[in-house]
C-alpha cells in the first residue's frame, strides 16, 4: 500500500458522523414531495381553527415515514403554537397510559407519576388545558401495528378521537403509520369515526436508494472516500435504504481500522458478513422449526420463545414474520380473544 493511503490514527474518513444516525433528519428529503404536501394539506384545516383530517401513512420499512411525520410536525411547531402536532412510537409505548403520558410530557413539559395516576386522569389533564388553550392536538401514531397486535388499538383511537364529546370545543385528528393497512381491523365505533385518508410510501427505486445514499455520503464522509462503483454495488445489496446507510457507514469504519484513506471493495464485504451474521436466513429457519414442531401458535407466545432463546428483539421478529408470510412460509390469521385480538401464526 503506498504510505499516502495509511490513515493517521487520529484521522478518521467521517466529516460527521451523526449523519448515519439511525435519528438522523436528512437536510434534503427527496422522493416524498407528494407524501408531504398530501400530510400537509390533512393539516391545514388546524391552522383556521377546523379540525385537521386523520391520516394513515403506509409504506414498507425505511421508506420515509417516521422522517416525514417528524418533518411535518416540526414545521408545524415552527408555524403555528395552535397546534400541537405529538410524535409517539407504539413499540416504545404500546399501551394508552403511556401514549397519554407522552401527550402528556408535550402538553405540560413533564410525564406524569407512572405510578397511581389512573389513565382517565392523565387524559383529562391532557384535554382540559387543550381546551383551555384552544388548542388542537394531532397525535401520529408511529408503528401502530404493536397496538393491533397487543388489542389496544381500537380504545386508544377512541379516546384521542371522541375527546371533544367530553371536552368542550377540543379538536383532535391522528396519523397513524404502519407498513400495512389495518383499518379492517378496527371496531365499526371506531371506524366511523377514523376514516383516514391513505398516504402511500412505496418502496425506492434502485436509482433513487443510491441517489439518497450518495447525498448521505456527501454530508457524511470526506470527499473521495466511496468511489463510485462501490457505492453502486452498496445500493445493489441493500434491501432496504435503511440497511443500505448502515452498510455504508460500517464499510467506512473497516477501511478506517485498515487505515485506508478510501473505502475497497473487501471493506463493504466485511461489513456485510458483519452486518448479516446473525440474520434473518437463520432466524427465520429456527422461527419455522418451531412453529412447525409445536404447531399453529399465538404470535405473542411465539415472540416470548424467540426473545428468551435467541434474544430476539420485538421489531426483527415483526419483519421476519412479514417476509416468511410473503414467501409464503407461513400464514398469519388475526383471532378474537376475550381481551383484545392476536394472531395465530401456522406453517404452511
Ligand atoms: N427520501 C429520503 N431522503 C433521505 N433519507 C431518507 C429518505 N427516506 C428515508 N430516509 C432515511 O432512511 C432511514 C429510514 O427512514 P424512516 O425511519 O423515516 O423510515 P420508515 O418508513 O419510518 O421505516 P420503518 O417502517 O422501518 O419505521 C432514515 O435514516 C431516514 O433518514
Ligand atoms: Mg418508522
Amino acid at each position: 500500500m503506498p504510505p499516502r493511503d495509511i490513515l493517521l490514527a487520529e484521522e478518521t474518513l467521517f466529516r460527521d458522523d451523526s449523519i448515519f444516525n439511525p435519528d438522523h433528519i436528512p437536510d434534503q428529503f427527496r422522493f416524498r414531495e407528494a407524501q408531504l404536501r398530501e400530510m400537509t394539506f390533512a393539516l391545514k384545516p388546524a391552522l383556521r381553527d377546523g379540525r385537521p383530517g386523520n391520516a394513515f401513512l403506509i409504506g414498507p420499512p425505511a421508506t420515509g415515514k417516521t422522517t416525514a411525520v417528524r418533518l411535518v410536525f416540526d414545521e408545524m411547531a415552527k408555524e403555528t403554537n395552535k397546534v400541537l402536532a405529538v410524535h409517539v412510537n407504539c413499540h416504545m409505548h404500546p399501551s394508552a397510559f403511556k401514549i397519554f403520558s407522552e401527550i402528556h410530557r408535550s402538553v405540560f413539559g413533564m410525564a406524569p407519576p407512572d405510578t397511581g395516576t389512573p389513565l382517565s386522569k392523565v387524559a383529562g389533564d391532557v384535554f382540559t388545558r387543550l381546551s383551555k388553550e384552544g388548542k388542537v392536538l394531532v397525535v401520529a401514531l408511529d408503528d401502530i401495528n404493536f397496538l393491533f397486535e397487543n388489542g389496544t388499538a381500537n380504545d386508544i383511537l377512541y379516546m384521542i378521537l371522541r375527546a371533544h364529546e367530553s371536552y368542550k370545543g377540543i379538536l383532535t385528528s391522528v396519523f397513524a403509520v404502519a407498513t400495512e393497512e389495518l383499518l379492517h381491523e378496527l371496531d365499526e365505533r371506531v371506524r366511523s369515526i377514523f376514516s383516514p385518508v391513505r398516504i402511500d410510501f412505496p418502496e425506492y427505486s434502485g436509482r433513487e436508494l443510491r441517489d439518497i445514499l450518495a447525498r448521505r455520503c456527501e454530508a457524511g464522509l470526506y470527499p473521495d472516500v466511496i468511489p463510485g462503483e462501490l457505492l453502486d454495488r452498496i445500493a445493489s445489496r441493500s434491501r432496504d435504504l435503511r440497511f443500505g446507510i448502515e452498510l455504508v457507514k460500517q464499510s467506512a469504519m473497516a477501511a478506517e481500522a485498515d487505515a485506508c484513506r478510501r473505502i475497497e471493495e473487501q471493506h463493504v464485504e466485511k461489513a456485510l458478513r458483519a452486518m448479516t451474521r446473525h440474520e434473518d436466513v437463520d432466524s427465520g429457519k429456527i422461527l419455522l422449526s418451531i412453529v412447525r414442531s409445536q404447531g399453529p401458535m399465538e404470535s405473542g407466545k411465539l415472540y416470548e420463545l424467540l426473545k428468551r432463546e435467541q434474544g430476539m428483539s420485538y421489531t426483527t421478529f415483526y419483519r421476519l414474520l412479514q417476509r416468511l408470510k410473503s414467501e409464503k412460509a407461513l400464514a398469519i390469521k388475526p383471532v378474537e380473544k376475550t381481551r383484545g385480538k392476536t394472531s395465530m401464526i401456522s406453517a404452511k
